[in-house]
């Protein structure tokens, strides 16, 4: 099928690269001209395994890159929406660009289209974009609206795409039905995995995946819902390690004993210092503002959001309890991307920790795999960079683990121990075990579990090997 994906942003340029992958032809079009000219000669912008790899197979043959929404509209069957909807100040998403692009598809209508909603965006939107196009003059029976919402994790997007738990499409007609079920087919009908070159499928894959059919206003709400869901299902687990830590408990064996139970489940339950990234925080706003213009207060998210900073706070205090004054003090920071196996930033509670102790007079030493270049340009020359863990930690008065990134829980804590000035370390993902922590002679305070006292008080002290807890 041809396909008109508009936006090469995030979303964008996963999907088109995905649904070339399938087997259609696309155009992805957008109108900055710097981003098309990086794309189309072969540079990825953004930090994700196997884009690179699809983006080098399908460059130029099934993946064309243009600025010409017009053209790309008339020659395919379905368009994709895929553009920001950034949060206004009020919180609510600002769809100022996905009417831009409704107004300009509408003059490119020359017979039947599925418009397909791929951005996040609130209930509603579907009727509105069909309003703009109506207005703009395309008759009526020549096109459908959708809603194919993504549930893409940035660091393993791809593969969410290509083995996604479920597909969901919202439509109105069974003509737009079918022409989003055909292009999802080769997932469907499992002829995608039977590929000798298909992306390798991931743990808990379900094979082949399910199709839900909704309304384009249901399936607007499963997304927004989806997000507010797993958001809410952080925050409490965070406020849960807070009492944990109050009575000793360990919330690690918490989340054994609650997850195992299949109507609750494991994943996503994994305290921290709060969610951060491009959707959790702005997604909850819009998904708020949503509810209250429908006239319901939904005070739940408003709770959410709260726990979430004030889980950021409490890692705060964790930092002064653990050093007593601040100003003055070098720590190494590990991580400043949102969360691990991505270089962005975008409302990283790391981020805002390091700026946080920053103000308060702390000298910084930060190391992150991916996302330095882009912290770089937030924080100037307040915090120096280091090119790897240990260099990060060398003569620190305490190491700070901000990100879940697997190369943070498998560190040589011998060589860790040897490079800190004061074995402190205070990790804000629960990377490792604090019995072990103990044993190897590091102070090691972590969430929602108790800070054991180190074997032996002093830095040199103790045996820096051993096993590390399941992060
Ligand atoms: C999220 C949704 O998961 C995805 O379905 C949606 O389409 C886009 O938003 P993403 O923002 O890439 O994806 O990140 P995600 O993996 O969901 O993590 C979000 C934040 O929550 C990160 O800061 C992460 O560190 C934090 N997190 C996640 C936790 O603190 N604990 C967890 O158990 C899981």
């Amino acid at each position: 099928m041809r396909i008109a994906v508009v936006g090469s942003g995030y979303v964008g340029l996963v999907a088109g690269a995905c649904f070339a992958d399938l087997g259609h032809d696309v155009v992805l079009v957008d109108n900055d001209q710097a981003k098309l000219t990086s794309l189309r000669s072969g540079q990825t912008p953004i930090h994700e395994q196997f884009l690179p790899e699809l983006l080098e197979r399908h460059r130029g043959k099934r993946l064309q890159f243009s600025d010409d929404l017009q053209t790309a509209v008339k020659a395919s069957a379905a368009v994709f929406i895929a553009v920001g909807t950034p949060p206004t100040e009020q919180g609510e998403a600002d769809l100022s660009y996905v009417e831009s692009v409704a107004r300009s598809i509408s003059g490119a209508i020359n017979g039947y289209k599925v418009v397909v909603e791929k951005s996040t965006v609130p209930v509603y939107t579907s009727d509105w974009i069909r309003k703009i196009i109506l207005r703009n003059a395309a008759a009526p029976d020549s096109f459908d609206i959708a809603s194919n919402p993504e549930f893409l994790r940035e660091g393993t997007a791809v593969t969410d795409f290509l083995y996604p738990d479920r597909i969901v499409i919202g439509v109105d007609s069974e003509r737009a039905a079918s022409v989003l079920r055909q292009i999802y087919t080769p997932l469907t009908d499992g002829s995608y995995y039977r590929k000798q070159d298909a992306i390798p499928q991931p743990d808990r894959a379900r094979i082949p995946p399910p199709i839900i059919v909704a309304s384009a206003k249901s399936a607007e709400l499963i997304k927004h819902a989806s997000n507010a869901f797993l958001a809410m299902k952080i925050s409490f687990i965070n406020a849960v390690s807070s009492i944990c830590e109050s009575v000793g408990a360990n919330v690690q064996q918490v989340c054994q004993g609650i997850g195992a139970d299949s109507r609750i489940g494991t994943r996503f339950l994994n305290p921290g210092i709060g969610y951060g990234g491009s959707c959790f925080p702005k997604d909850l706003m819009a998904f708020r503002s949503v509810a209250r213009e429908c006239g319901y207060e939904f005070r739940l998210l408003d709770e959410v959001m709260r726990i979430n900073e004030d889980q950021r706070h409490r890692f705060l205090r964790k930092v002064r309890n653990a050093l007593w004054t601040l100003r003055g003090k070098r720590l190494g920071v590990l991580g400043l991307a949102f969360k691990g196996g991505t270089d962005d930033i975008r409302e990283s509670p790391g981020l805002l920790l390091v700026q946080s102790l920053v103000q308060e007079g702390c000298v910084i030493t930060a190391y992150d795999p991916a996302a330095m270049e882009r912290a770089r340009a937030v924080l100037n020359s307040s915090v120096q960079f280091a090119n790897s863990p240990y260099e990060a930690a060398s003569g620190a008065d305490a190491l700070l683990i901000l990100t879940e990134w697997e190369e943070f829980a498998t560190l040589d804590l011998k060589r860790l121990h040897r490079e800190l000035k004061y074995p402190i370390i205070i990790d804000g993902r629960n990377l490792y075990d604090p019995d072990t922590m103990a044993g190897l002679g590091f102070s090691y305070y972590s969430v929602g579990r108790a800070a054991p006292i180190a074997e032996g008080s002093t830095a040199g002290a103790g045996r820096p090997e051993g096993k590390l807890a399941q992060s």
